[in-house]
């Protein structure tokens, strides 16, 4: 089998058998610092393998689209092969690791809202904070790639959050990977395991790759322990999350607009002097059953040209909240 890129602890296989799907291998090897810190630890490979077969399975079952088809064997997972994003989405829940360093703040210390960062993927760099903006002034990915992923990252939190939380173990952060299939498909990507999530049982005791990170004991123990946990969980029970984007209409510059003609107007009477145009358009807020898939964005787009709006005398766009 032809090896397509060989990572810290997996290695990418060309399946056989199709151009179109990878064969994700894990290995037995940790690391941490970027690679400064690296141990093999016997079975690690078999339950990173295990949990993430477990979990994008439930995840998809939600209706999360993700790269994974299918269990080759205990260490082995068809994918669909994708084009990374050079870019890691940290989602975080509780303040730890880099955000304490970075910020000072007391570890534990619990956010309102979960907080969405992304993550150059360079380790000559050391993955450093990046922002949106850069992101999309280094071309790599655009705006509503964004928006899409971080709605999915939202999505992944609560889902992967609740069935933790029925078996009392806390999802403080996690980091996630995305691709793009052939068809353009923007799907989640590479594992989910405590490799790349932070887990805290009820007493805060790390369940996680923090136990290798800062030399707390038995690391496959404590992954076998979360991974037994998570099977016991009922993802049945797990509510739906509705999710709410925006259609934004706005009528063309240069087509006349009479609303907004007659509240220029009205503004001009109440002393606004300093309003040179107003365009009245209109927003749909459109709350979804399931998470936001790139089909259900091409879904939205057709109804766009269809129905909400009028693509001679207004332009549209999504906005993901
Ligand atoms: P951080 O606190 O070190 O930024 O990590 C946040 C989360 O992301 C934590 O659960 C570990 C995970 N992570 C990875 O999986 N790979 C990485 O390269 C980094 C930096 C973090
Ligand atoms: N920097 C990452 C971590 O500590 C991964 C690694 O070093 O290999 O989680």
């Amino acid at each position: 089998m032809d090896l397509i890129q060989e990572g810290k602890v997996k290695r990418v296989l060309q399946d056989p058998d199709s151009a179109e799907r990878v064969i994700i291998e894990f290995t037995d090897a940790v690391t941490a610092g970027d690679g400064a810190k690296k141990e093999e630890f016997s079975g690690k490979g078999n339950v990173a393998t295990e949990m993430s077969h477990y979990l994008f399975g439930y995840l998809e079952g939600k209706g999360i689209d993700t790269h994974y088809v299918k269990k080759l064997s205990s260490n082995q997972l068809l994918c669909k092969k994708v084009t990374i994003f050079p870019v890691e989405v940290v989602c975080r829940n509780i303040a730890a690791g880099s955000f304490c360093r970075r910020y000072g703040t007391e570890k534990g210390t619990p956010f309102p809202e979960p907080l969405v960062e992304f993550f150059l993927k360079d380790d000559e760099y050391h993955d450093p904070l990046i922002t949106a903006d850069a992101i999309i002034r280094l071309g790599l990915a655009k705006r509503d790639e964004l928006e899409f992923m971080k709605s999915v990252t939202l999505s992944t939190n609560y889902y992967l959050g609740e069935i933790l939380k029925q078996r009392e173990l806390i999802l403080v952060d996690f980091k996630l990977e995305f691709g793009k299939t052939k068809k353009e498909l923007i799907v989640l990507a590479d594992e989910l395991s405590p490799d790349s999530m932070r887990i805290w049982d009820s007493n805060t005791t790390s369940m996680d790759k923090d136990v290798f990170r800062e030399d707390k004991g038995d690391l496959i123990g404590a992954y076998n322990k979360v991974f037994e946990e998570i099977k016991k969980a009922k993802p049945q029970d797990v509510e739906q999350r509705t999710e709410s984007i925006q259609v934004i209409v706005e009528p063309k510059s240069g087509i006349k607009n009479p609303p907004g003609e007659v509240t220029k107007k009205a503004l001009g009477r109440l002393g606004f002097a300093e309003v040179e145009e107003v365009r009245v358009g209109k927003v749909f807020v459109i709350t979804l059953k399931r998470p936001l898939t790139t089909e259900i964005l091409n879904h939205l787009a057709i109804m766009n040209l269809k129905l909400l709006s009028n693509p001679i005398s207004e332009t549209n766009k999504v906005r993901i909240e």
